[in-house]
């Protein structure tokens, strides 16, 4: 029998269960439980076996501050099996036990160490099941160091999503092909041992709207010849956090069958030094036809997915979005909690917003600043990748984008940070996934209304 998890509300005067033996309650009692949000206690029976365990819901102010709460319990358990006892009016089962999933992700591939085992007995929905699975997926990715998560590893694992999922994958890998068709990705990955590559793949009923994801697929971001200094380069492994979200994103759309027809679309590099590294003061032409002028090699980023976008764009999809750890100013803004994105139509932003509050993935809207455009416009070339003095970094970067995507229905752009310096709540340190849950549920309430 799975040992019963109480959820109890700060706001419902601490009622304990009835049932409890005369011992749990008295312990429960004596160990002042208040139902603090994030607390938890065992409660032991006669026998000094755990009877039920209480867990402290908090209100619900306390739950808006704090994403996914239900994730912090998992960690406080003594191993075991456990299942929802009394649980509080309103309380989501599925939700709750998402979170709790997502409260149990360790990283092990480097790591022998045994885990704590505790399991919550409760039927998850198809859909809970995709979200876990692709967060997983997103946090694999990004944590796996740049050594073994390289361009081709990268495209590997696209490559095994895309095949599970019965989708057609298209690597352009050919170094000639890609400085003719694709000139950006191959400047910004040109220094690397491991060749740059673009990684394409398409899913679906051709005749559903076209969604395509963009991802940025830096595998180590060294700032190139503009070199990062050790502090800011230590955690560039996750430099390709935008391209691990989209294909966690990806995964969720695929198993739920939205119906849509997919595209996905990596720019897989590594921006690295050696002789043949791009260099500031070059000017290059785009896929597109617009020149850029590098003003700085770390700021890559732009350049890889300008070229991506430019080759979505093509098509005219309904909608695009590009999701990319993308720049230092987001992080300065908003911080590793809420991440910015910008999308010029109204009603789709404050859909997305609203839907990023729900799944409690939580976005924060940012302009396209139409004042700033001159910003990005040098003297000597159409554009500028790195505007002198930083002033709106995260907006400018934004910018730069949109000018590659003109047909498409709907342009969305993602500026996420794809780490977590701490574990929030029990979700855990390290790679993250930010946004996909969010953009999923849009997703399934802008094509799926049925
Ligand atoms: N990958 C970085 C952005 C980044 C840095 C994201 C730290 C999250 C944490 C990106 O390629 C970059 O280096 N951007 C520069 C751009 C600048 C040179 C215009 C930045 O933001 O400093
Ligand atoms: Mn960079
Ligand atoms: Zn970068």
């Amino acid at each position: 029998m799975p040992t019963p998890l109480h959820v109890i509300s700060f706001d419902q005067d601490l009622d304990l269960p009835e049932g409890l033996s005369p011992t749990a309650r008295r312990w429960a009692e004596g160990n002042k439980f208040r139902a603090k949000l994030g607390q938890v206690l065992p409660l032991p029976n006669e026998t000094g076996g755990i009877e039920a365990v209480l867990v402290g819901w908090g209100t619900s102010e306390d739950r808006s501050k704090l994403p996914m709460a239900f994730s912090g319990v998992p960690a406080k358990l003594p191993d075991g099996e456990y299942a929802f006892g009394l649980v509080p009016d309103g309380f989501d089962k599925t939700a709750n036990a998402l979170a709790w999933d997502l409260g149990c992700y360790r990283f092990k591939k480097y790591k022998a160490k045994t885990e704590p085992k505790v399991t919550l007995a409760e039927a998850r929905s198809k859909r809970a099941v995709a979200e876990r699975e692709g967060v997983t997926l997103t946090q694999d990715l990004i944590n796996t160091p740049a050594e073994d998560m390289g361009p081709a590893e990268l495209a590997g694992a696209a490559a095994s999503l895309a095949e599970a999922a019965g989708a057609k994958l298209t690597l352009i890998d050919d170094n000639a092909v890609l400085k003719r068709e694709f000139p950006l990705i191959h400047t910004v990955g040109r220094a690397a041992a491991s060749p740059p590559r673009l990684i394409d793949f398409v899913w679906g009923n051709p005749d559903h709207p076209k969604v395509t994801l963009v991802g940025k697929g830096v595998c180590f971001d060294t700032g190139g010849l503009n070199l990062k200094p050790g502090n800011s380069m230590g955690l560039m492994k996750k430099d390709m956090g935008g391209a691990a979200n989209t294909l966690g994103l990806a995964h969720m759309i695929m198993s739920l069958d939205l119906p849509i027809r997919l595209r996905v679309l990596i720019p897989a590099v590594e921006n690295a030094v050696s002789g043949s590294a791009f260099r500031p003061g070059d000017i290059f032409r785009s896929r597109k036809g617009l020149s850029v002028e590098i003003n700085n090699t770390d700021a890559e980023g732009r350049l890889v997915l300008a070229d991506a976008l430019a080759l979505a764009d093509e098509e005219a999809p309904d909608l695009v979005l590009s999701l990319a750890t993308l720049t230092g100013a987001a992080r300065v803004a908003l911080g590793p909690d809420i991440m910015p994105f910008y999308c010029d139509d109204d009603a789709a932003a404050a859909a997305l917003s609203a839907a990023s509050m729900t799944v409690e993935d939580p976005l924060w809207r940012m302009p396209f600043w139409p004042s700033y455009e001159k910003m990005i416009e040098p003297d000597i070339a159409d554009l500028d990748n790195a505007p002198p003095g930083g002033f709106a970094g995260s907006i400018t970067a934004a910018l730069f984008l949109r000018r590659f995507v003109e047909a498409a229905g709907t342009y969305m752009h993602f500026d996420i940070y794809g780490w977590r310096p701490k574990s929030v709540g029990g979700q855990p340190k390290g790679g993250a996934a930010q946004s996909p849950r969010a953009i999923l549920d849009y997703l399934i309430k802008r094509y799926d209304q049925n």
